[in-house]
């Protein structure tokens, strides 16, 4: 087998990857938008035909309640390992449209970046796959030295729910050795990384009534509760000004970080002040008694995502709201469980309530952290892979966002996870003027290849 030959091939032809990557970029796949419903079948459609146009054996379209999986596989490497391969087709909404530079579902290059709405969530990482496994089937003997099995689907961003059902169904179909994502991040630019470690997450909607419709606040203001302001109290008693969650309970299933893991992050090229110049606010704030690095990987964090109620249109309008929303989210750790937090907060949020409103939680989607096992020889294969491919050796290390199909694909399925990401912190995923790297790129179809063949000896 030669990945040489492969690595020419995707030299060769990278420029026709990309044109075909800003096709598929250019389809608004927002999953959590009815609006986009059509949209939705119409990228299910390019990458079911992006993967049989690659020499796929089968591809199909499975149907779910909400937005079609597209299910593939080659097959033609019998006594091989089995890779699986996951990614996400579906993107965030882009509000607020006026920032982008350029127009989200137009992929646009500037400076050696490939900007566009999910150019690196996930449309570029998975595509970067499609083309690596392309340039195997299409260089030297027309093989991969792994068997293939891919699966794309379209809700991600919005929790994954109909890949339960479709994995518990297909549990043999899906059957294999080591599973591959790229839907993560680099630590930083030069430094290939291995994620190791996910957070969870339990989301949550909370509503509340107050009087029956909203009211004169110069006639009614002092005698009656405002719903914002009942808001807020809850609000305020969810966590301190330090990040600790005043939820009782909810700390009790977190598996402290251990001083050997503590020690190696401490190794790793996180700089604070690049960190607090990316995000951009006058000053960062973290847990007492852990690293921001810590905080962001390896302890639970609690954000209000949004807000609304009452009046906020020009000019101003005396009135007390009938209603006021905030929608809340935890990010979760092992071992806690997103049932039981979800308990946790209702209890709690329940309990500090002010009386004067009518409280109801929603609770929405719900994702499990995860916790690879390094000593899987799979991780060290996907070393040797990213160095091949990026001249540099590879760190290890875990992130603070979710893919909540992970725990339940490696718990059902019983294989190691391979979270090879080819993103930068910076390139504004789920915000205005998304981009990925385009060197990354590169680099990292580079280093798939290799990482097939890395794989075909575990
Ligand atoms: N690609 C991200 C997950 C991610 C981001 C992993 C950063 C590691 C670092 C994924 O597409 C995502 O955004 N997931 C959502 C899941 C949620 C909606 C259930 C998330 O983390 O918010
Ligand atoms: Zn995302």
């Amino acid at each position: 087998m030669s990945a040489e030959k492969a690595v020419l091939y995707a030299r060769e032809n990278g420029d026709r990857f990309l044109r075909e990557l800003k096709d598929l970029v250019a389809i608004p796949s927002v999953s959590s938008d009815s609006n986009h419903l059509a949209d939705m079948r119409a990228c299910a459609e390019f990458v079911e035909k992006a993967v049989s146009s690659i020499g796929f054996d089968r591809v199909e379209m499975v149907e779910t309640k909400k937005h079609p999986i597209v299910y593939g596989e080659w097959l033609g490497a019998p006594g091989a390992p089995t890779v699986l391969l996951y990614g996400h087709y579906d993107v965030q909404p882009v509000d607020p449209l006026e920032l982008w530079e350029t127009p989200p579902f137009e992929a646009s290059e500037r400076d050696g970046r490939l900007y566009g709405r999910g150019t690196v969530d996930d449309k570029g990482q998975f595509y970067i796959h499609l083309k690596a496994m392309e340039s195997w089937l299409n260089s030297s003997r027309k093989k991969l030295p792994v068997n293939m099995k891919v699966i794309i689907e379209g809700e991600e961003e919005v929790g994954s729910e109909s890949l339960e059902p479709f994995l518990a169904a297909n549990h043999e179909m899906l059957s294999a050795d080591v599973a591959v994502i790229s839907d993560t991040s680099m630590i930083k630019k030069g430094w290939p990384s291995i994620t190791y470690g996910l957070r969870g997450i339990s989301y949550f909607q909370i509503d509340l009534k107050g009087p029956s419709q909203d009211l004169h606040s110069g006639i009614f203001g002092g005698a009656v509760k405002n719903p914002i302001h009942a808001l807020t109290e809850i609000i305020g008693q969810l966590k301190d000004e330090n990040g600790r969650i005043g939820i009782p309970g909810l700390y009790d299933d977190v598996v402290e970080v251990t001083p050997e893991e503590r020690a190696a992050m401490a190794e790793l090229p996180f700089e604070e002040g690049v960190f607090l110049k990316e995000v951009g606010a006058p000053q960062l704030n973290w847990e007492n008694g852990y690293t921001p690095l810590e905080s962001l990987w390896c302890r639970p964090a609690l954000d209000v995502n949004g807000i609304w109620g009452g009046f906020s249109g020009e000019g101003s309008k005396t009135v007390i709201p009938s209603e006021s929303h905030a929608k809340v989210s935890i990010r979760l750790v092992p071992d806690q469980e997103p049932d039981k937090i979800g308990d946790l907060f209702e209890t709690y949020v329940r309990e500090i309530a002010p009386r004067e409103v009518e409280l109801s939680i929603q609770r929405m989607h719900g994702g499990r952290p995860f916790l690879g096992d390094l000593s899987h020889p799979a991780f060290a294969a996907a070393g040797r892979a990213l160095e091949k491919g990026f001249g540099t050796k590879a760190v290890y290390i875990r992130e603070g966002g979710s893919i909540p199909f992970v725990r339940n694909m490696t718990e059902t399925l019983d294989l190691p996870c391979l979270l090879l990401g080819f993103g930068l912190p910076g390139e504004n995923a789920h915000a205005p003027n998304e981009w990925i790297d385009l060197e990354n790129y590169a680099l990292g179809t580079r280093s798939a290849i290799h990482l097939y063949e890395e794989l075909s000896s575990i």
